[in-house]
């Protein structure tokens, strides 16, 4: 198990937000943030988090409070670098832990990303509705809920 912590992002760290987000950009299956106004809206209104491993920025990981009973799990990038050794899962273990007292915790991914849903579906996760151009740029979305 690598040795992982978490350290909240501030407005100081927004070129360092959109670099990893970068690594994701592109892919089909991730909708990133390149853009300084967008990165600083995303930091102002979610809890982000960057993952560190041995001293290092390894990936970001955001959730909001939508309300007293609903949480959002927001982005989850890992640099490719260090994919596939469980840091995924760790700052979905890290989430889930911050937002546990919430009776609906929900996200949404692409239907392609089957690591993802494989990830969360091992949570207790179920895919609740697929949504067509999600973000706008023609993608399908799941919406994935854990119900308490
Ligand atoms: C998706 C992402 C966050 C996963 O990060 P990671 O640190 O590599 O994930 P982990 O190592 O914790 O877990 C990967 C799991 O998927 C499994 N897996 C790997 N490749 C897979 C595949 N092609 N299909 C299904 N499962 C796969 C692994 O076996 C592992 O499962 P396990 O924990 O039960 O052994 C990372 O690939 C990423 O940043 N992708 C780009 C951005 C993105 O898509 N983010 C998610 C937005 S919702």
């Amino acid at each position: 198990m690598p040795d992982i912590t978490f350290r909240k992002a501030t407005i100081e760290d927004i070129d360092t937000f959109i670099e990893i987000e970068k690594t994701a950009v592109g892919l089909k299956v991730y909708s990133g943030i390149t853009d300084k106004e967008e990165a600083k809206e995303e930091i102002e209104n979610n809890e982000v988090y960057f993952i560190i491993k041995d001293g290092e920025i390894v990936g970001s990981t955001e959730y909001q409070v939508k309300s007293q009973e609903e949480a959002y799990l927001g982005g989850l990038v890992i640099k490719p670098k260090f994919q596939d050794k469980g840091i995924a899962r760790q700052a979905i273990e890290f989430r889930l832990n911050k937002v546990k007292d919430k009776k609906r915790v929900w996200l949404v991914t692409h239907p392609d990303n089957s690591k993802v849903i494989k990830l969360y579906l091992s949570y207790g996760f179920v895919i609740e509705s697929r949504k067509e151009n999600y973000y706008g740029d023609g993608e399908p979305r799941l919406v994935l809920a854990r119900q308490k």
